[in-house]
């Protein structure tokens, strides 16, 4: 780095503040729509869009209502949606079954998006915890969340999704191993194609609240929480640990979640790896950085949110934020 900087007043660091045009031009990071996946919320029914109380300017959507909401954001260069449903009540069970039956809501909403948008990018979550009555994303044995057993539901959930038409699947189940299994699975059922966007770094985050509201999982009981298989806020080495093996299993690329309080994981996953990586702007910092920015919803304090992650070195952001980011961003 070359700091051989002149003095004042011949080095004016607020020159090149001076006016809109010159900050623009110096700018080093943007966001345009090609850097923002939104993630959004199914639940079942007609012309449903359903408010989530922890999350405002946030719906959960059936799946006609979603086609029809989507039409303006892909004119406004919308490039993928990543999918979570609300599953009913009566098809959880232990096992999470429902996770692979080819006709359930995920599945359904896959091929209603690809035959109505074709281009738009689709991403699913590979996990239980939608399907599960004990809200843990993947099965209990004997107390414990079972590895082995819970990945070959998830090989099976992989499997209808990507014949559904499922883009990118994105394993957030935090498994050992299950990348691997998920990708030779698909690569033996001629799946050649479908991308892996792992959860890589998932931490046992109380950032995930709301959205456990939006997708109204079951309250955690028997264990009461994930600390077992997602990861320990403190550490950083470990992370790097998770990608190294999910890139060697298969991955495309790679997830950090949360996001904001974790941008040194960002970082350094950029740094170490070069792999496409993603932040996961999650429904607690939605919460949190709302209510901050206020019901007029400040675009400033919103995109000062976003920006930070482009910053850090992250290629793409998923955010609730993005319906309004892409509305401001024809606006801008
Ligand atoms: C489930 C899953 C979670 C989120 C995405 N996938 C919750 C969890 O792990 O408990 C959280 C997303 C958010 O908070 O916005 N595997």
């Amino acid at each position: 780095m070359n700091y051989s900087i002149k003095k004042f007043p011949f080095s004016r660091m607020r020159r090149l503040r001076m006016k809109p045009f010159i900050r623009n031009i110096v700018s080093e990071a943007s966001i345009s729509c090609n850097d923002l996946i939104w993630p959004v919320f199914l639940v079942e029914g007609e012309n449903q869009n359903q408010k989530i109380k922890s999350m405002p300017f946030v719906y959960r959507y059936s799946i006609d209502k979603l086609i029809k909401e989507l039409e303006i954001l892909v004119k406004y260069g919308l490039q993928a949606v990543a999918l979570f449903p609300q599953i009913e009540k009566d098809l959880k069970d232990e096992n999470g079954t429902n996770s692979y039956d080819q006709n359930n809501l995920v599945c359904r909403a896959i091929k209603e998006i690809k035959s109505s948008y074709p281009d738009l990018g689709i991403i699913a979550d590979i996990a239980l915890d939608p399907y599960t009555i004990h809200g843990h994303d993947g099965i209990i044995k004997g107390g414990k969340i079972a590895n082995d057993e819970t990945i070959e539901v998830l090989k099976k959930q992989a499997m209808v999704f990507s014949e559904a038409g499922c883009d990118i699947l994105a394993p957030s189940d935090m498994m050992d191993g299950r990348v691997g299994s998920i990708r030779k699975e698909l690569e033996q059922n001629g799946m050649h194609d479908t991308v892996i966007m792992s959860y890589a770094a998932k931490y046992a985050s109380s950032f995930y609240g709301p959205f456990r509201d939006a997708i109204k999982t079951q309250k955690l009981d028997e264990i009461k929480d994930k600390k077992t298989y997602q990861m320990n806020s403190a550490n950083s080495d470990e992370a790097m640990q998770e990608i190294a093996l999910d890139i060697k299993e298969g991955a495309d690329m790679v997830i950090i979640k949360p996001g904001m309080p974790y941008l040194d994981i960002v970082y350094r996953t950029k740094q170490e790896f070069n792999i496409p990586t993603f932040a996961y702007q999650v429904s607690g910092e939605y919460s949190m950085i709302l209510s901050l920015a206020g019901e007029k919803r400040n675009k400033d304090t919103i995109l000062e949110s976003i920006i930070c992650f482009k910053r850090a070195g992250a290629d793409g952001i998923l955010s609730y934020f993005t319906p309004f980011l892409l509305e401001s961003l024809q606006i801008s």
